[in-house]
């Protein structure tokens, strides 16, 4: 039987679980648009502002964050759509008169201070216009932050349980929190969420991070005539803390989970999934390389359940949860030993340099570069075959005793 990509979340039918996050890729309708016809099944619109005087821009406002060479992702100083909610709210109903079996959510709300009123006359209306459901965004970290919103917001039950009680005054329809990264006790907040009436939990947002300093100006990056501002981090670098949200979130909370960061390649969604997400969201991977990546997401993703004989997504969502333990519970008894390939060993001789200024000086190189480790002396940290460039010369395999 060929596996289904569709999903269920919080009511909400999916076409399939991968979604735009809130962020430039979906800045207009037709952006969103476009993006449904390549293959998303969602698209969180880019939060909305309530003044647009409080999200006039910067330039520049996105810096690369780069390896050997490459973007693997973002550190931004943008804040909310530009775009008036008058415009947006049009712009949903024709979304989905255009795209019925797509899903836009509504990220709100841009604004500042906390009002009621403003809540509630946002969501009130999108509900109206026929949105899927909401985003609260709760989690951005700059900019938002700095009016009391975004982060602050998420790293307070009370807050949470405030704002999202108002946007429960203004509809039924379903309601993400979208939670930050960088706050203490995330469970605490996403319980006060799915206590307070969220329909599913969205993480993680940016983290906010200084991306660099150029040393000959002293200007921080991105700079802004000179100066600059601590900005968000996203992208491959912040996967394993989004992964960790996740499978902390759905250790705590019932709700469905909607995984962010670092996701870009099929094997990332997959590893959200087994720590208890049912949909992902995307931003840096298709900002590096277009709407086009979802081709590639979807096929393999289907390929995926079908080798694992899933029949569809909820079949295995939080399946790796229960191999999170605490550390005190890992296994004193399981011991490990290097153990080198020679027939592919290059002699680059980079595992006898770390082992012994990283590690335990258990690899030693012969006269031919040769390496030679000390069963005795190696204490199967793993650091070797991290950093080994050749794959799977360097393994790990169990110490005879
Ligand atoms: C330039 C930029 C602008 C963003 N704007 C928003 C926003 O308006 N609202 C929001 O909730 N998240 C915003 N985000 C955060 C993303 O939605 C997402 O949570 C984050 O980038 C992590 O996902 P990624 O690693 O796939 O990029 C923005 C991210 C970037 C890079």
């Amino acid at each position: 039987m060929v596996p289904s990509l569709a999903v269920e979340v919080a009511g909400i039918q999916f076409p399939n679980p991968f979604m735009l996050s809130s962020a430039p890729p979906t800045t207009t309708p037709e952006m969103i648009g476009r993006a449904f016809e390549a293959g998303w099944g969602g698209a969180v619109i880019k939060t909305l502002a309530y003044d647009l005087d409080l999200v006039r821009n910067v330039d520049p406002r996105i810096h690369g964050v780069h390896l050997e060479g490459r973007v693997i992702g973002f550190s931004n100083i943008e804040l909310g759509s530009n775009r008036p909610v008058d415009l947006w709210i049009e712009d949903i109903r024709r979304l989905k008169k255009q795209y019925p079996d797509n899903v836009p959510l509504a990220s709100l709300l841009h604004t500042e201070g906390l009002v009621r009123e403003q809540w509630i006359e946002v969501a009130g209306r999108c509900s109206e216009a026929g949105i899927d459901g909401l985003e609260l965004n709760f989690s951005c970290s700059h900019g938002m932050a700095e009016g009391g919103g975004g982060a602050v917001v998420g790293g307070s039950p009370e807050l949470i349980r405030r704002v999202l009680g108002w946007v429960r005054e203004a509809t039924e329809k379903p309601v993400f929190v979208k939670l930050p990264a960088g706050i203490e006790n995330l469970p605490q907040k996403a319980q006060a969420a799915e206590q307070s009436g969220a329909s599913a939990i969205s993480a993680i947002n940016t983290l906010n991070c200084l991306p660099g300093i150029d040393i000959y100006t002293f200007a921080p990056y991105p700079s802004v005539a000179g100066k600059g501002a601590f900005g968000g981090l996203s992208g491959t670098a912040i996967k394993p803390i989004g992964l960790r949200c996740v499978a902390q979130i759905a250790q705590h909370v019932q709700i469905p989970i909607s995984g962010i960061g670092g996701i870009g390649t099929w094997q990332d969604a997959v590893e959200y999934f087994l720590v208890g997400a049912s949909t992902v969201q995307v931003c840096s991977a298709v900002m590096r390389a277009g709407y086009r990546i979802v081709e590639d997401l979807s096929e393999g993703l289907l390929d995926y359940m079908e080798k694992m004989g899933f029949r569809e997504i909820n079949d295995f969502v939080g399946l790796a949860l229960k191999n999170i333990v605490k550390h005190n519970l890992l296994s004193r008894d399981y011991k490990l030993v290097s153990t080198v390939n020679l027939d592919t060993c290059t002699r680059c001789g980079l595992c006898a340099i770390v082992c012994r200024d990283g590690a335990y000086q258990a690899i030693e190189l012969d006269e031919d570069r040769v390496p030679v480790i000390d069963q005795k002396q190696c204490e199967g940290c793993g650091l070797c075959v991290q950093i080994c460039p050749v794959p799977d010369c360097m393994r790990l395999q169990e110490k005879q005793t």
